[in-house]
């Protein structure tokens, strides 16, 4: 055995508890703005696919697309099948039968966002898909559109008659809204209270698809199921936590939207702080929605403002090449930082976080490093501190690494890494996080999406650190495709006695 090994771990049980079990999607109409548009044909029909696939959907269920160019309804199926054999995770291996038995329950209106005729139209055509597939006047939009054409659409939506308020219980109406949610904290509040003037909060689901991933919500149920860990997730016996999301993606076909975003929005307002907010918070008093969104918003509350020495920006060598990027571009596609967190849990623990594209591959993991035993025993070098990793994707899993003797005369210490994968250990790859979000929309359950308060808290953190660098004039700090962010950002964590974790 050498002085370093895996073990792995690979049975698992899946508990029958009706209890645990997840209640059913209700019958409903999925009304897509934007069928056309990228995420439609990259995520959205996909993950209705495949639901199509595991019996998953409601029984009484239809979609109906609205966009400009979906002036034909055979068209349109045809182009989301090409997509769906291109670009989802079944591509190339799309079963016909199943699809073709799904693609009969969509169809399309043509129309402009801003012309009233359209949402009459689309009104009607609902009526006809109620009174042909039975979806009893249940409405789920998702608006996948250019974020400042929500308010326009939902005013239309509006006049329209087609957004009942809650209190109206012979049907329904829930509106999913796509990040990014507003540029900056006044922009989302203005969004915000202007989405609140059509929609009450519980009708109003913020996207974040990271929630919708199993790793991510496993967060909760590794802390709190556990009784090991729990007791050990503090000040008093963790030493600093590490944070990454690493692409090795660049910015291709996107580039004017990624330069007015950036990776600070793009990423870390959003996917990373509800990463970190599960990471952070207290035990919720029940799983509900509102319980779990209340712990996380204290965790967003309790983070510390960055000072600038803190932070590190980069941008990768040939962003500013991409179509649609400003020649001058300032715009951060990396940034690492060193966050604090006010609260008696986490009080002098540093964090330090990373996201980026252009990096060395893709990882995003939360790293759980505990603080060295007191060694008297195993000689100055000997021992290496447990760090628990919780590897959110790929691989997806989660791993503890430890000391162990090595076999032998002698007492030497080998580091160990204990390894639990989902797809050994359930016999089953996590599923895409849209499908499990497009069931609770069609469900009624909030809990895995952004409510208001938590979006306006974490802009409130971001914001200053974003607009501190976007006041300033000095040059970006460039790194190499392929390199992990510029050299300042392996100094922010070498200052404090640390190294990053290498990627993947
Ligand atoms: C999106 C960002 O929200 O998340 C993209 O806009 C990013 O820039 C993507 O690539 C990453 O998602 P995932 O699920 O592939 O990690």
């Amino acid at each position: 055995m050498s002085e370093n090994a895996t073990i792995q771990i690979q049975s698992g049980s899946v508990p029958e508890d009706p209890n645990v079990k997840a209640t059913k999607p209700q019958s409903c109409v999925l009304v897509i703005f934007g069928i056309t548009g990228d995420l439609a044909r990259r995520k959205l029909i996909p993950a209705l696919y495949h639901l199509a696939k595991a019996n998953a959907l409601p029984e009484n269920f239809a979609v109906v697309g609205f966009s400009r160019s979906a002036k034909d309804k055979e068209a349109l199926r045809e182009r989301l099948y090409e997509s769906a054999q291109t670009l989802s995770r079944s591509k190339g291996n799309i079963d016909r039968e199943v699809w073709d038995k799904f693609i009969a329950k969509v169809d399309c209106v043509a129309g402009s966002g801003d012309d009233p005729g359209a949402y009459a139209r689309l009104r009607e055509k609902l009526a006809q898909v109620d009174e042909e597939f039975g979806t009893q006047g249940n409405r789920l939009y998702y608006l996948s559109v250019a974020p400042r054409l929500f308010p326009m659409i939902l005013n239309q939506l509006q006049d329209a008659g087609m957004i009942y308020p809650p209190s109206q219980t012979d049907r329904w109406a829930r509106v999913i809204v796509e990040k990014p949610f507003g540029h900056d904290r006044a922009s989302a509040e203005s969004l915000n209270s202007l989405v609140a003037e059509v929609l009450e909060e519980r009708q109003t689901y913020r996207i974040d698809h990271y929630l919708g991933k199993e790793t991510v919500q496993n967060i909760l149920a590794f802390r709190f199921a556990n009784a090991i860990f729990e007791p050990l997730w503090n000040y008093k016996y963790i030493d600093h936590i590490q944070v990454t999301a690493a692409e090795g993606l660049q910015v291709k076909g996107r580039g004017a939207f990624y330069d007015q975003t950036g990776v600070g929005r793009d990423i870390i307002q959003n996917h990373l702080l509800q990463i970190l907010a599960l990471v952070l918070m207290e035990p919720p008093v029940s799983l509900d929605g509102d319980h779990v969104r209340d712990q996380k918003v204290q965790a967003i509350r309790s983070l510390a403002p960055v000072p600038a020495e803190d932070v590190v920006f980069g941008q990768y060598e040939g962003y500013k090449e991409v179509e649609g990027v400003a020649q001058d571009s300032r715009t951060p596609t990396f940034m690492a930082m060193k966050l604090k967190v006010n609260n008696w849990r986490w009080n002098g623990v540093p964090i330090y976080m990373r996201a980026g594209k252009a990096m060395e591959g893709r990882d995003t993991e939360v790293a759980i490093h505990f603080k060295p035993v007191p060694n008297y025993l195993f000689g100055d070098k000997a021992l290496k501190p447990n760090v628990l990793v919780l590897q959110i994707q790929p691989n997806e899993g989660i791993s503890l690494h430890f000391s162990s003797k090595v076999p032998g005369e002698d007492i030497r210490i080998g580091h160990v890494e204990m390894q639990m994968r989902y797809s050994e250990a359930f016999d089953r790859q996590p599923g895409d996080a849209y499908e499990r979000l497009l069931l609770d929309g069609m469900r009624g359950d909030t809990t895995l999406f952004a409510r208001r308060d938590e979006v306006d808290e974490a802009w409130a953190w971001i914001d200053p650190i974003l607009k501190g660098w976007e006041g300033g004039q000095e040059p970006i700090p460039t790194y190499a495709v392929g390199e992990n962010g510029p050299e300042s950002a392996a100094k922010l964590v070498e200052r404090d006695g640390y190294n990053w974790r290498p990627i993947g």
